[in-house]
């Protein structure tokens, strides 16, 4: 008998994803678990536009999910709930041995709270994560998954910290971050040719994005950078006056904004594009100048390929990024945003904190002792 098996069958977890992140994460974590146990996926349709779901299914090889719960935006509650009710059915037809959840999105409480409700133990993946500010959305579902998880998979020694801190001691590892694996897994066989890279880009306003030289490569989508127009209008200000032309990824929780502060096309600097898919995302972050980002996977991978970032944002919860200034926090300021991107990071102080690409492994082993 080997890990994951009883009496010769193979143990079950159901696994929950929703959001473009969650993707990213299962593709380390999925390969390496369906060797031991039967995996079922539930897909919560938190996100549901093709380029920021389904795409990434089919490029990073992630199973096709066995249950698409098609629950879509939403206020919160109605959304967590809708999944809540919809996560119940399954597991209770399924009976999973344990529900593993990704993260700290509406899809992560949502799994956790209706798995808790029927006693099934949870596997927390990026446990351990804190921002310090109950203000965030993410901040209430990571500490609210964290107080009813049965095994907590934390990436660094901070996040195990921050959970001794709050007395959770019981079942916590820290293993390394499972998207560090993801990075190191395609870097070898991201998209090279910068040609074709820029080719597969969607440009919003113009037909054409220029091959560019060199560029700076952003993305915003938080609510607290999101929440008024006037917010993002000051941020791409700030992208019009950077020195090298920005390619920017537009989520589609701020398209509408977008539409509107561009619609003479008066942010000539600036390339607006469709959200794009991982490997040309990887290949743009690996050889941009900066990033410029609220993005918490964002950041962290703009610091494995050491390219230095500025983070717009009060607080990271990716605090070793912040050493050696690979990773600044700048206010919504204009000035602040392009006094941070004129600092240069101090390559002496690097270290890599996220692990060397092999957390889904470490992780399924644990798993494996207690599941
Ligand atoms: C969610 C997560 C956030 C994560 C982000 C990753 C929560 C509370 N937030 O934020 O932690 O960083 O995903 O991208 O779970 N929309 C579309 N198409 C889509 C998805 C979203 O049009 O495929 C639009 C809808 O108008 C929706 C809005 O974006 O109302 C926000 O989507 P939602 O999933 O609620 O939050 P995100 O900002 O994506
Ligand atoms: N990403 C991508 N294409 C894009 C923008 C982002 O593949 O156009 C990837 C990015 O490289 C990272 C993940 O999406 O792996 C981050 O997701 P997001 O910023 O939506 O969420 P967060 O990490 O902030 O929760």
């Amino acid at each position: 008998m080997y890990a994951g098996h009883i009496g010769g069958k193979m143990k079950k977890i159901v696994t929950i994803i929703g959001a473009r992140p969650q993707f990213i994460k299962a593709a380390a974590v999925s390969r390496v678990i369906r060797r031991s146990y039967n995996e079922v996926l539930i897909h919560t349709g938190q996100h549901y536009d093709k380029n920021m779901s389904d795409n990434f299914l089919d490029e990073l090889e992630i199973p096709y999910p066995d249950y698409h719960l098609n629950v879509g935006s939403g206020n919160p509650a109605k959304q967590t709930a809708h999944m809540m009710e919809r996560i119940e059915e399954v597991l209770i037809k399924e009976k999973p041995d344990a529900v593993l959840v990704y993260g700290d999105t509406n899809s992560t409480l949502a799994g956790a709270l209706a798995a808790v409700k029927i006693y099934i133990p949870i596997i927390h993946i990026e446990a351990g994560l804190r921002s310090f500010s109950k203000s965030m959305p993410e901040e209430i579902n990571r500490v609210l998954t964290d107080h009813i998880s049965t095994l907590l998979f934390c990436p660094t020694d901070a996040a195990v910290k921050n959970l001794q801190r709050e007395g959770i001691l019981k079942g916590v590892h820290k293993t390394g971050d499972v998207m560090c694996d993801t990075v190191m897994h395609y870097i070898h066989n991201m998209s090279s040719k910068k040609a074709e890279v820029f080719q597969h880009l969607e440009p919003l306003y113009t037909k054409a994005t220029d091959l560019l030289d060199q560029w700076y490569l952003a993305t915003i989508h938080r609510a607290e950078n999101t929440d008024t127009i006037n917010k993002l209008r000051i941020i791409l200000d700030a992208l019009e006056s950077a020195e090298s032309r920005v390619i920017f990824s537009v989520h589609p929780r701020i398209k509408e904004y977008v539409d509107i502060l561009n619609e003479e096309n008066q942010y000539k600097n600036i390339c607006f594009v469709k959200p794009m898919g991982y490997k040309d995302m990887l290949f743009l972050t690996n050889n941009a100048v900066k990033v410029v980002t609220d993005s918490g996977g964002l950041q962290k991978e703009s610091y494995i390929m050491k390219t230095p970032c500025v983070t717009i944002r009060n607080q990271t919860e990716w605090i070793e990024t912040l050493e050696g200034n690979f990773n600044i926090l700048a206010e919504v300021d204009k000035e602040d945003i392009l006094n941070k991107l004129k600092i240069k990071p101090n390559i002496e102080k690097y270290t890599q904190y996220y692990g060397n690409g092999n957390a889904a492994e470490q992780i399924c082993e644990l798993i494996a002792k207690d599941v």
